[in-house]
C-alpha cells in the first residue's frame, strides 16, 4: 500500500506545497502552513471506489422554456434581499463572511425569523453556540417565539440525519463554517481540508435536494483557522458583512453572486434589539455633518443601483517629519497619491510639506473613482482653509493628465443630491444633458476646479 504522502496547507488561502515553510509562496502569510494528511480527503475514501454511472447530456437549446428566474425565497428584509438580488436562491450555496463580531450571526437570525414567519422550514445549526445562547439572542431581538428550528451540531453527517426528520426545509443556516467536520476527512476541524470537505457535501445537499444553504465564516487575521476565502470558489455567491470598529453601521457587500448583480450593498445599523434597516443610507451618512468646514466635501456616490451621498473629509497640516505621512480610512490609499500627484503636478498646489489625513465619514468605504474630485475639493480646501459651499455634491474621475473623465449615473446622483437639499454639483463634462443650469460646474480639467476654489493660488 502507498505510504500516504504528507502535505502542508496554507490555511489561509489553501496552497497546496509539499515541504513547510515559515511563510505561503502563493498569498505571502506567515505561519499558516499546517500539516494535513491527504489520505481520507476530497475525492479519496468510500466515494471514490465507487463504480462510474453514466449521466446524459441535454442540449443547451433544449433547456429554453424550462427555465425562469432562480427560484428564491426573500426574507422581506428589504437590505438583506438586495444584496442578495432578491432573496435566498433553492438548491444554492452562499457563504456569508466578516470579522468575528460584525453581527453574522445576528442577522441570520433575524432572517430566519423573517422567513419561519412566512411559513418556511428554515433550521439554524450553530456550531459555536449552544440552542441556550442562541435562544438569549433570539429574545434580545424579540424573535424567541418563531418557528425556526436550533440545533447545536459540528458534524456533517449528524447535522444532515437532524435535518432529514421531517418537512424537506427551505434554507439550512450552518454557523459556522470553521466548526464543521465531517467523518471523511481526517484533519483536525477548522482546517482547510475538513472546511472544504464540509462545505462539499452540504453544498452536494443544497443541489441535490433544493434547499437553500447558508455558510457563514469568519475572516481570520491568524491563519490558525481556514478562512471563508478556501470555500468562496464553490458557493454561489459571496457576500461580506462589514463595518468600522466604533461604529452603528454594517453593510452587507456583495462580492460575487451566480443569480444576480454583484455591486450591491445591504445597510444596517446596529442597535440593542438587532440590525435596523437603513434604506435611506445618504441620509444616515451625511446626518453628522455640521455646518461646511474647510476640508469637506460631499460626494455623489453609486453603489449598485442606488445613489449614495457621504461626506469626504481631508486634513492637510505642515508636518514635522521628513517624510510626510499619508493616511486614508475608507478609500484606496493609492488612488489618494494619484490625486495628489495630478495636484501637484498639473495645478501647482503642493503638499510635500504637510501631512495628509482623508476619511470617508460614518466608516463607509468607497470603492469608485468616481470619489477623485470630491477628494481633491476636500484636499484644496483643506490645505487653503477655504470652506467649500455646504450644498455642492462632486463627483468625476481625475485622469493623469488632470482631465476629468465622465463617469455613470450622472443623472442619478444629481436627482439624489437634489432630494437632499444640495443645490450645486461639481462634475464633468458627459454625453447628459444639464440644460445649461448655472448650479452645476463642468470643469474640463481639476486645474479649472481648483482656481474656482483657491482663486488663483
Ligand atoms: P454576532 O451576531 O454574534 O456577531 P458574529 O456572528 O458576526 O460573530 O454579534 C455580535 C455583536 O453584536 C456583539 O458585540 C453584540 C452586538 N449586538 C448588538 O449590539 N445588538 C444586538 O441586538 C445583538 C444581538 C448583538
Ligand atoms: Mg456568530
Amino acid at each position: 500500500m502507498a505510504k500516504p504522502r504528507v502535505q502542508f496547507i496554507c490555511q489561509a488561502c489553501g496552497n497546496v506545497s509539499s515541504r513547510w515553510a515559515g511563510k505561503c509562496d502563493a498569498c505571502g502569510e506567515w505561519n499558516t502552513l499546517i500539516e494535513e494528511g491527504t489520505a481520507g480527503g476530497i475525492g479519496s475514501g468510500p466515494s471514490a471506489l465507487r463504480s462510474a454511472r453514466k449521466g446524459r447530456a441535454v442540449a443547451l437549446t433544449s433547456l429554453s422554456g424550462e427555465i425562469e428566474d432562480a427560484p428564491r425565497i426573500a426574507s422581506g428584509i428589504g437590505e438583506l434581499d438586495r444584496a442578495t438580488g432578491g432573496g435566498f436562491v433553492r438548491g444554492s450555496a452562499l457563504l456569508v463572511g466578516g470579522d468575528p463580531g460584525i453581527g453574522k450571526s445576528t442577522l441570520l437570525t433575524q432572517a430566519a425569523a423573517a422567513l419561519a414567519g412566512k411559513g418556511h422550514r428554515i433550521v439554524y445549526v450553530s456550531g459555536e453556540e449552544a440552542v441556550a445562547q442562541i435562544r438569549l439572542r433570539a429574545q434580545r431581538l424579540g424573535v424567541a417565539s418563531s418557528a425556526v428550528e436550533l440545533a447545536a451540531e459540528t458534524n456533517v453527517e449528524d447535522i444532515l440525519a437532524t435535518i432529514a426528520d421531517g418537512r424537506r426545509p427551505d434554507l439550512v443556516i450552518l454557523d459556522s463554517i470553521q466548526t464543521l467536520w465531517t467523518d471523511a476527512a481526517d484533519s483536525a476541524p477548522g482546517t482547510v481540508t475538513q472546511v472544504r470537505a464540509a462545505a462539499q457535501t452540504m453544498i452536494r445537499y443544497a443541489k441535490s435536494t433544493g434547499a437553500a444553504i447558508v455558510l457563514v465564516g469568519h475572516v481570520t487575521k491568524e491563519g490558525q483557522i481556514a478562512g471563508p476565502r478556501v470555500v468562496e470558489h464553490m458557493v454561489d455567491a459571496v457576500l461580506y458583512f462589514e463595518g468600522e470598529g466604533g461604529h452603528h453601521f454594517r453593510i452587507l457587500r456583495t462580492v460575487k453572486n451566480r443569480f444576480g448583480p454583484t455591486d450591491e450593498i445591504g445597510v444596517f445599523e446596529m442597535g440593542d434589539k438587532g440590525l435596523r434597516e437603513v434604506s435611506n443610507p445618504s441620509e444616515l451618512f451625511l446626518g453628522e455633518r455640521h455646518a461646511a468646514a474647510p476640508g469637506a466635501a460631499v460626494f455623489a456616490g453609486i453603489e449598485g443601483t442606488r445613489p449614495v451621498l457621504v461626506e469626504i473629509q481631508a486634513l492637510v497640516a505642515p508636518t514635522s517629519l521628513g517624510t510626510p505621512r499619508r493616511a486614508v480610512v475608507g478609500w484606496d490609499s493609492a488612488r489618494l497619491a494619484m490625486v495628489l500627484a495630478v495636484l501637484e503636478a498639473h495645478c501647482g498646489v503642493r503638499f510635500g510639506q504637510h501631512d495628509v489625513y482623508l476619511n470617508v465619514a460614518g466608516g463607509y468605504r468607497i470603492t469608485e473613482p468616481a470619489a477623485d474630485l470630491a477628494v481633491a475639493a476636500a484636499l484644496v480646501s483643506s490645505l487653503t482653509g477655504l470652506a467649500l459651499p455646504a450644498d455642492c455634491v462632486y463627483f468625476g474621475e481625475i485622469s493623469l493628465s488632470s482631465a476629468i473623465r465622465p463617469v455613470a449615473h450622472a443623472q442619478q446622483r444629481l436627482k439624489e443630491a437634489e432630494k437632499l437639499g444640495f443645490g450645486q454639483a461639481v462634475l464633468p463634462r458627459g454625453g447628459e444633458d444639464t440644460g445649461g443650469n448655472d448650479r452645476l460646474f463642468q470643469p474640463a480639467t481639476l486645474a479649472d476646479l481648483v482656481v474656482r476654489i483657491a482663486g488663483s493660488l
